[in-house]
């Protein structure tokens, strides 16, 4: 079967009841809807949504854009939508006019970690106890000449 044509796109300020009702269930760790609007009316934030053509939304980016950078706060999918290249679809999406990415991602996270490695991420190194629990972060970086452009 081949995979499903994902639609992405720019969230508003109407949709963040749907981002936070996704959020609560891929990463309540990003935070509830009260929070994630506060975040989002900060003007370097951003989100993006996307899912099957017409169909409800199954996976999600947080970011703050810094230009020519983007910072990715959150990324997350569906586990019933994983595998599928949805967050690869998201991924193109966001970082399509950037020169450069980077984020943040738990030292235990390993499908994380393999996605971003997958695709073109590299480690700029570790940051120590950065999250409530202590558990290290791996910081990832990936410059513009691996940015696929089209
Ligand atoms: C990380 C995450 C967003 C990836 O989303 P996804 O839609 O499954 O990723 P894609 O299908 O686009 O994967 C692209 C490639 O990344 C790699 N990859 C993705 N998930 C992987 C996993 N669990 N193990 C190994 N490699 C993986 C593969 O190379 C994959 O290509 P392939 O399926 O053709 O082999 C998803 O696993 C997720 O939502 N995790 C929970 C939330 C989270 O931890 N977010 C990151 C911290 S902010």
């Amino acid at each position: 079967m081949s995979p499903p044509a994902w639609g992405v796109r720019r969230g508003d300020p109407a949709d963040v009841a749907a981002l936070a009702h996704l959020v609560a269930q891929v990463l309540p760790e990003a935070g509830d809807e009260a929070f994630l609007r506060g975040l989002l009316v900060r003007p370097a934030a951003e989100f993006w949504l996307g899912g099957e053509q017409g169909g409800p939304p199954a996976g999600f980016l947080v970011a703050q854009r810094v230009p020519p950078e983007l910072e990715i706060l959150w990324l997350g999918v569906l586990a019933e939508a994983r595998r599928a290249g949805l967050g690869r679809a998201l991924l193109g999406a966001a970082g399509r006019d950037c020169e450069s990415i980077h984020l943040e991602v738990r030292a235990g996270n390993r499908a994380a970690l393999a996605f971003y490695r997958s695709e073109g991420f590299g480690e700029r190194g570790r940051r120590r106890s950065y999250y409530p629990g202590g558990e290290d972060a791996i910081s990832l970086q990936r410059p513009l000449r691996d940015i696929p452009r089209g």
